[in-house]
C-alpha cells in the first residue's frame, strides 16, 4: 500500500489561528462509490440492464469493502481528523426486515479503527442508493419508505451510535427537485425504458430508484425521513450531533432567468432550510456556479476556473453557499463535500487553496463553520458517468486497486497542518 504523503517545506510554518484546534478537517466517500459489488442495491440492478443509462457498472469500484483499513490509513496520512463515509442500507438490510450482523460489524470495525486513529467517523445514513427490494416496492415515491427507513436507522443507530462522531441523515435530498425545476419535468425522462426494464426484472409493478421519480413526492418523503431519523438519533444516541446535507451550487440568474432562479430557491432550498432549523448542523455541499437563463443553464464565463465538464468552479462558491445556508437555516455549518472534477491536479491544488481561503473569510466573519470535508479521498465510481470523472486526492489503479497520492494530497495535508488540526473525539 502506498499511503505515504510527502512532507512539504511549509510544514514548519506557524499555525493559522482562524481555525480552532477541533475544526473538522476531513475527506468524504460514499459506500456505493467505493465499496464494490453492492449487488443488493437498486443502482446495481440499473447498471446491469440492457437499457441502462450508466456509462458502465460499478463492479469492484475501489474494493473498499476489503480495503477499508488502507482507506483509513490514507485519511491518517493526510493528517486529517475526520472521515465521512456512508452506511450501505442494501448491505445492512439486503432483504426487507433481515439485517446482516456481519455487515454492521464491518461498519463497527471501521468506526472503531477511525476512533483509534483519532479520526471522527461521520456516518451518512443514506447516500443515494437503497436496497433493491425498496425500489421494487415503489422506492422514495411511496410514503411507506419513511417507515422502512426509520426501522433501518433505528437498527444502525442502536448498533453504531456509541462510536459515531456525527450522523448525516440524507445526502442532497434537494438535488432532485432542483433538476426537476430546471428541466420542467421528471429529472431524467430518458430513463423510462431503463425503469421499465428494471420493473420487469424485479418482478414488480413499479421500480423507483432515487433521482428517477416524481421529485416532489420524493422531496416530501425525504423531509419526513429526515425528521424521523433526527427523532431516532435524539432518543437512541442523544449527544451525537446530526443533520442533513444539501447540494448548494451557487445558482445565479442570467437575464431572463429570474423566475426560474426564484423557483429553485422556493422549491429546492427554502423547504429544506425550514426543516433543519433545530438540527445540530447543516452539511453544505457546493461544487460550482451555474447561470440560469430563461431556458435553462447558460454557458460558464470564459475566464472562470473550470472543471472537466466545463462548469465554472470558481472557489468563492463555497463562501456564497455558507452565507446563504447560515442566513436561512441559522445552524452551524459543516462543509460535508466540496471538490473538483479534474484530471489536472494543479487545478485541484488551486481549487483547494482558494476554497480554504474563502472558508477562512467566512470564519473571520463569525459564521460558525465547524469543518471542511473534501470530496473525495480517492477517484471512485461517479454514478452515471462511471469511472471517467476524477475527484480524488488519491488515484486508484482499476485492476490492482493500488492507491497513489496525487500532489494535491500533499498540499491538503500542508493546509491542514498549518491550521493546527488535532485529533478529535467529538464535534
Ligand atoms: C455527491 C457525490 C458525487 C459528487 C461529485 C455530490 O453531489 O454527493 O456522490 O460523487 O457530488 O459529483
Amino acid at each position: 500500500m502506498n499511503v505515504h504523503v510527502e512532507n512539504t517545506q511549509a510544514d514548519a510554518q506557524p499555525r493559522d489561528r482562524t481555525f480552532p484546534e477541533n475544526f473538522l478537517w476531513g475527506v468524504a466517500t460514499a459506500s456505493h462509490q467505493i465499496e464494490g459489488n453492492n449487488f443488493s442495491s437498486d443502482y446495481w440492478v440499473l447498471e446491469h440492464l440492457q437499457c441502462t443509462n450508466f456509462a458502465e457498472p460499478s463492479g469492484d469500484t475501489c474494493d473498499s469493502w476489503n480495503r477499508w483499513r488502507e482507506d483509513i490509513a490514507m485519511v491518517k496520512a493526510l493528517g486529517l481528523n475526520t472521515y465521512r463515509f456512508s452506511l450501505e442500507w442494501a448491505r445492512i438490510e439486503p432483504e426487507r426486515g433481515r439485517f446482516s450482523a456481519a455487515a454492521i460489524d464491518v461498519y463497527r470495525q471501521m468506526c472503531a479503527a477511525c476512533r483509534e486513529a483519532g479520526i471522527l467517523p461521520v456516518l451518512t445514513l443514506h447516500h443515494f442508493t437503497s436496497p433493491r427490494w425498496l425500489a421494487a416496492a415503489g422506492g422514495w415515491e411511496t410514503p411507506d419508505t419513511v417507515d422502512h427507513f426509520g426501522r433501518y436507522v433505528e437498527k444502525v443507530v442502536r448498533e453504531l451510535g456509541s462510536l459515531a462522531g456525527a450522523f448525516c441523515t440524507m445526502n442532497e435530498p434537494n438535488a432532485q427537485v432542483n433538476s426537476w425545476v430546471m428541466r420542467g419535468e421528471r429529472p431524467y425522462p430518458e430513463d423510462n425504458a431503463m425503469i421499465a426494464e428494471a420493473t420487469r426484472a424485479s418482478g414488480s409493478d413499479r421500480f423507483n430508484a432515487y433521482f428517477m421519480g416524481d421529485s416532489y413526492a420524493v422531496r416530501d418523503a425525504c423531509l419526513a425521513a429526515h425528521a424521523r431519523a433526527m427523532d431516532i438519533i435524539r432518543t437512541v444516541a442523544p449527544g451525537v450531533p446530526a443533520g442533513m446535507t444539501l447540494a448548494l451550487q451557487d445558482i445565479l440568474p442570467a437575464p431572463g432567468g429570474e423566475a426560474l432562479h426564484g423557483k429553485i430557491f422556493s422549491e429546492a432550498r427554502a423547504p429544506f432550510y425550514e426543516a433543519v432549523r433545530n438540527d445540530d448542523f447543516l452539511g453544505v455541499q457546493p461544487y460550482m456556479r451555474l447561470l440560469v437563463g430563461a431556458d435553462g443553464y447558460a454557458p460558464a464565463p470564459q475566464d472562470a476556473l473550470k472543471n472537466a465538464s466545463g462548469n465554472d468552479v470558481s472557489t468563492d462558491v463555497i463562501s456564497v453557499a455558507i452565507r446563504e445556508a447560515y442566513t436561512h437555516a441559522g445552524v452551524p455549518i459543516i462543509i460535508t463535500e466540496n471538490g473538483i472534477e479534474t484530471t489536472r491536479d494543479e487545478d485541484r491544488i488551486t481549487h483547494l487553496r482558494g476554497s480554504v481561503g474563502h472558508l477562512r473569510t467566512c470564519r473571520a466573519e463569525g459564521i460558525p463553520v465547524l469543518g471542511y470535508i473534501h470530496w473525495s479521498l480517492m477517484d471512485n465510481f461517479e454514478w452515471r458517468s462511471g469511472y471517467g470523472p476524477k475527484f480524488g486526492l488519491y488515484s486508484v489503479d482499476r485492476k490492482s486497486f493500488t492507491r497513489t497520492p496525487k500532489s494535491s494530497a500533499a498540499v491538503y495535508r500542508q493546509l491542514v497542518r498549518e491550521s493546527g488540526a488535532r485529533p478529535v473525539s467529538r464535534l
